[in-house]
C-alpha cells in the first residue's frame, strides 16, 4: 500500500473570494477521487467562508494561514482558533517563514499559536526552515531543533497527533531554487532524529516546501521521510496544483 501523502497549498496574499471560487471549482474533479493524498488549501482569511461553502461535499481541506493563541480580545488583525472553527476550518499554518522573517514572529509566539490550535483540535501545519546564511554557517540542524524545541514544553504526545511539520528552507521559497535531494533528505532526517530524542510519540508527517513544481515533485515525494509538500506559487493555478496531486497519487 502506498504511504499517505499530503499536498497542501498556501495561497499567501492571493485569491480573494471570487478567484478562490474559480480555482476551487477547477480543482473539484481532481479532489473527488483521491486514494492516498490529503489535499488542503490555506486561503486568505476573507476567502475562507467562500472556500468552505464550496467544499462542504469535498475531501479538500480548507485552512487559515495563521492563528492567535487567545480566544478573543484586543489583538487587532488576528483571528482565534474558535473563530476558525466557527466557520468550519480544518487546519491552520503556523510559523511560515514570511511570518517569521517579514513580520518578526518569534519561536515563542509561533509555539503559542501552534499549541493553541492543537489544544482545540485544530490541525496545525507547523513550518520550520533555515535562512541561507544559517545554512552557509552550518547551522541548519541547530535552527530546526530550536524551532521545534520551542514547542516542547507544552507539546504532549496527544497534541502532536494533530500536527504536520513543513520543512521549508527560506532560500528555496518563491525563488525557483528548489533544495537538492541531499539537502531535503538530511533536513528531514535531522527532524526525525531530533523528534525521536525528545518525544515518545510518532514523528508527525514532514512535508517539504520551497519552489515545489510539477517538474520536481515526482523526485521529492519519493525521498525518505518526505510525506508531501507545502506549495506556494504552484498552488495558485489549478492546472499546476492538479498535476502535483496526480504526482502524489502515482507515487
Ligand atoms: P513556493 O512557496 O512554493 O512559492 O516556493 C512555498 C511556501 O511558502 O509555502
Amino acid at each position: 500500500m502506498s504511504k499517505h501523502h499530503y499536498v497542501y497549498g498556501n495561497w499567501k496574499m492571493n485569491h480573494g473570494p471570487a478567484k478562490a471560487a474559480e480555482v476551487l471549482s477547477e480543482l473539484e474533479p481532481v479532489t473527488e477521487k483521491l486514494s492516498h493524498t490529503t489535499v488542503g488549501i490555506a486561503a486568505p482569511a476573507v476567502s475562507l467562508p467562500k472556500a468552505l461553502e464550496l467544499t462542504t461535499a469535498s475531501a479538500l481541506k480548507v485552512g487559515s494561514q495563521n492563528v492567535h493563541w487567545e480566544e478573543s480580545g484586543a489583538f487587532t488583525g488576528e483571528i482565534s482558533v474558535g473563530m476558525l472553527q466557527e466557520i468550519g476550518c480544518d487546519f491552520t499554518l503556523t510559523g511560515h517563514s514570511e511570518r517569521r522573517h517579514i513580520f518578526g514572529e518569534t519561536d515563542q509566539m509561533i509555539a503559542k499559536r501552534t499549541i493553541a490550535g492543537l489544544s482545540k483540535n485544530l490541525e496545525v501545519v507547523f513550518c520550520v526552515g533555515e535562512l541561507l546564511e544559517e545554512r552557509e554557517a552550518g547551522k541548519t540542524t541547530e535552527v530546526l531543533q530550536t524551532q521545534i524545541g520551542a514547542l516542547l514544553p507544552e507539546l504532549t504526545a496527544e497534541l502532536s497527533k494533530n500536527m504536520i511539520i513543513a520543512y521549508e528552507p527560506v532560500w528555496a521559497i518563491g525563488t525557483g531554487k528548489v533544495a537538492g535531494a541531499e539537502e531535503i533528505l538530511q533536513a528531514h532526517k535531522d527532524i526525525v532524529d531530533y523528534w525521536a530524542e525528545v518525544s515518545d510519540a510518532p514523528c508527525p508527517p514532514i512535508l517539504y516546501g520551497g519552489s515545489v513544481s510539477p517538474d520536481n515533485f515526482a523526485e521529492i515525494i519519493r525521498l525518505d521521510n518526505v510525506s508531501g509538500a507545502l506549495v506556494g506559487g504552484a498552488s495558485l493555478v489549478a492546472e499546476k496544483f492538479s498535476k502535483l496531486i496526480a504526482i502524489s497519487e502515482e507515487a
